[in-house]
């Protein structure tokens, strides 16, 4: 019988430690160590043996070690942009695309975000936590142990609330960790259309401070981009977030550039998300004034785009970079940080250890996180994967089939092989 809460993990092949000191993507961001074991304690990493060394001869029953046989041993994984709040999966428009028609067409139509839209408010608090609680295993099995999650698919102040309630009960029974956002501003729903501002005043008087007052999410974020809102709005949109306390994250730049990075920077906000078209000045702003930018190559690629964001010049202009799935019903269902890595490498031309310290490192910045999450180090949480692997390479090199023998949140196996344990 293997252990649930191990206190030595033994056996290590190659420890893949994350660069935590620097706030940008550091020349050399991942250092491996050969042949070592790691201590934890009440959830957290408290020792890591050096090259070599034996493990401690203290008192430990065998029902103690897990011995991982040579294999590869990386922090759990940090998905810092998601949007698990949803019903129905939308298959019927990626068949549409694959016949010839394009995302914002269908969007147009009355598709896209809309169409999800219309499963969330006719859905119950209770389904929509279930709905999510099955999101967050599969999260799980896949090695990511830190999610951000998005609410946007309600759309009033209830379906607003009721999505992030769900949220949180749902994270609340489920070991993953959570940091919840408030999306109201994603689209103008349809009952608005005639009103925008009307909508966006609903968003920054009403969604903004309740969702706040309830503990009910810590972040705000919004969709910049033609037929979405505009940089007026998103401004004022901003303003609340900051005026309620809340991290500020936006979706610019997905289709056509529109200033986002420069009000990302102005606002200080924690992420600017997608980038795919933003210049360099907007990349050297974001860098100048710390935010983090996610990369999510899995939505461009879903789109049939080719797009992708330039990934060498934002690292070369000084930022610091998250990569992530965008898991949503609609541009980018998938929700494989390994898969997203492999994009990164063969589309941004990332390095593979560039592309682990964005899925861990990178997206723990994107959460404010990093100083408990995102590498493993004495102090941090005993968050961890473990690889059938020899190298980190390799983890998006099998492209498509990376799943984690193991994976521990806080020190307990959560999951093997793709299977959840322990609930
Ligand atoms: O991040 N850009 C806006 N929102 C999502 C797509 C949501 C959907 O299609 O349901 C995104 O790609
Ligand atoms: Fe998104």
């Amino acid at each position: 019988m293997q252990p649930l809460r191990p206190r030595f993990i033994t056996g290590i092949g190659r420890l893949a430690v994350t660069e935590p000191s620097t706030d940008i993507l550091p020349v050399e961001p991942v250092s491996t160590l050969r042949d070592v074991w790691l201590e934890i304690d009440d959830g957290t990493v408290i020792r890591i043996g050096s090259e070599g060394e034996p493990v401690p001869d203290v008192e430990v029953d065998t029902s103690e070690i897990l011995d991982v046989k040579g294999r590869l041993v990386t922090p759990g994984l940090v998905d810092a942009h998601t949007h698990p709040v949803f019903v129905g999966m939308r298959q019927g428009e990626f068949v549409r695309r694959c016949r010839g028609e394009t995302y914002r067409q269908i969007a147009a139509a009355g598709g896209g975000i809309l169409a999800s839209v219309q499963g969330v408010r006719s859905a119950g608090e209770d389904e929509l936590e279930e709905l999510i609680l099955r999101r967050l295993d599969r999260f799980l099995e896949l090695g990511v142990t830190t999610i951000e999650a998005k609410s946007g698919y309600g759309l009033t102040l209830k379906d607003e609330l009721k999505s992030l309630r769900a949220l949180k009960r749902a994270s609340i029974r489920h070991e993953i960790d959570v940091s919840p956002t408030l999306l109201g501003a994603h689209v103008i729903p349809p009952e608005y259309r005639n009103n925008p501002d009307r909508y966006v005043a609903l968003v920054c008087d009403a969604m903004i401070p309740r969702a706040a007052e309830d503990g009910l999410a810590e972040a705000v974020d919004l969709f910049l981009e033609e037929g979405a809102f505009d940089l007026r709005q998103a401004r004022d949109i901003f303003t609340a977030g900051r005026e309620a306390g809340l991290m500020l994250r936006i979706h610019a730049d997905q289709f056509t550039a529109g200033g986002g990075a420069q009000l990302a920077a102005e606002f200080g906000a924690a992420s600017a998300d997608h980038m795919d078209r933003t210049d360099d000045a907007g990349f050297q702003r974001l860098a100048a004034a710390g935010v983090t930018v996610v990369l999510l190559p899995g939505a461009v690629f879903f789109l049939g785009l080719d797009e992708y964001a330039p990934a060498r010049r934002i690292i070369d202009s000084g930022c610091r970079i998250a990569l992530s799935t965008d898991y949503n019903p609609g541009s980018s269902p998938t929700q494989s940080l390994p898969l997203i890595m492999t994009l990164a490498c063969i589309k941004m031309g990332l390095t593979p250890h560039e592309a682990l310290w964005a899925v861990t490192m990178g997206g723990a910045w994107a959460l404010h996180r990093q100083d408990r999450i995102g590498t493993l180090q004495p102090g941090y949480q005993a968050d961890i994967c473990v690889w059938d692997a020899d190298d980190v390479d390799v983890i998006p090199y099998r492209y498509g089939d990376m799943i984690p023998a193991h994976v521990l949140k806080k020190g307990t196996v959560v999951a093997r092989r793709g299977c959840r344990i322990g609930m």
